[in-house]
């Protein structure tokens, strides 16, 4: 099977479960090379990306870009705040720009939802999404069950209970769509006004009271509080809401004792996650960076045509 037969990675709401094991094993070797003393492969020499981010990043963009020159790709970054986007050039004339000058596959990060969609269909470029508004953010949700996997062995039938700003969150979203074809029980919790409405409708079990959510739960995936997109207050304060919802030690009292702590970062320590989990063994949130670069080669590779048994060592 190929992952290359689709132009573009938009979201895992259309990928099929085997074109999601086919990541997460390509993802495996590309893990090895990651590791090694010389971390180069030619896999993906005479190929050239960008990443044009219109929205901050740390993790996803300095990745991808991490990603692309291990496998030998050109890689650019298009600095947004710094381009003719400040002049007032629209997301077509940027992406025509970018793509005549040769580009093969662009890395895009939006603050609408489906800003990567329009992208993809009005170029010849690979389009691939590394968050849209608070739509999907499907490498994300990719390197969460490459980690999950990991630990677990499987990712079938887990309960993961995923905690905090589901209404913003495009990462839940993803972990939604992603889970859901490998049988796993999807526990949403969080405030009332902070639940996205009508979420049940795709398959989850909504909960308010946060200890009763992650009972018996394998994983738990903490989402950050995103101030950036609340432009009402939802919630009373940044306290309250850490009294009721913030993992911490007291709160884990019912968890299966070998739970898994995710979080995509950045972290806001002291709000959704106590300083003292997060550096917790339990928690494996630098493994989820490492794993998103390797997730993020995988993609890239199988995207250019790739297939899990031609990589270059
Ligand atoms: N998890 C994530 O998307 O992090 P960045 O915003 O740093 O890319």
């Amino acid at each position: 099977m190929k992952l290359a037969q689709h132009k573009d990675l938009l979201g895992l709401r259309d990928m099929s479960r085997e074109e999601i094991q086919l990541i997460l094993d390509t993802a495996i070797p590309m893990k090895d090379i990651i590791k090694r003393d010389i971390k180069k492969v030619p896999t993906l020499r005479g190929k050239a990306m960008i990443t044009v981010f219109y929205e901050p990043s740390t993790r996803t963009r300095t990745s991808f870009e991490i990603a692309g020159k291990y496998l030998s790709a050109d890689t650019v970054n298009l600095p947004v705040a710094l381009s003719s986007v400040q002049k007032g050039e629209s997301l077509r004339d940027t992406m025509k720009t970018i793509e005549v000058m040769g580009f093969d596959v662009m890395v895009i990060r939006h603050s609408m939802s489906g800003a990567p969609h329009y992208v993809a269909r009005n170029t010849n470029m690979r389009v691939i999404n590394a968050g849209d508004g608070a739509n999907e953010h499907p490498t994300q949700a990719l390197l969460d069950f490459f980690t999950i996997r990991e630990k677990k062995g499987t990712l079938e039938g887990l309960t993961v209970t995923i905690v905090g700003d589901i209404l913003h969150s495009r990462v839940a979203r993803s972990n939604i769509y992603g889970l859901s074809k490998f049988g796993c029980e999807i526990r949403l919790v969080g405030p009332p006004t902070l639940m996205a409405p009508e979420i049940e409708k795709l398959g989850v079990k909504v909960y308010y009271d946060l200890e009763k959510a992650i009972e018996g739960a394998d994983v738990i995936n903490v989402l950050r509080i995103q101030k950036e997109r609340q432009h009402v207050g939802l919630f009373p304060s940044l306290d309250e809401y850490a009294n009721l919802y913030m993992i911490k030690n007291d709160k884990l009292k019912k968890a299966k004792e070998d739970v898994l702590i995710l979080h995509p970062g950045p972290m806001n320590r002291g709000v959704e996650i106590s300083s003292e989990i997060a550096d917790s063994t339990q928690a494996l949130i630098n493994e989820q960076v490492t794993n998103g670069v390797a997730v993020r080669m995988a993609a890239l590779f199988l995207m250019m045509g790739g297939t899990r048994d031609e990589i270059a060592y």
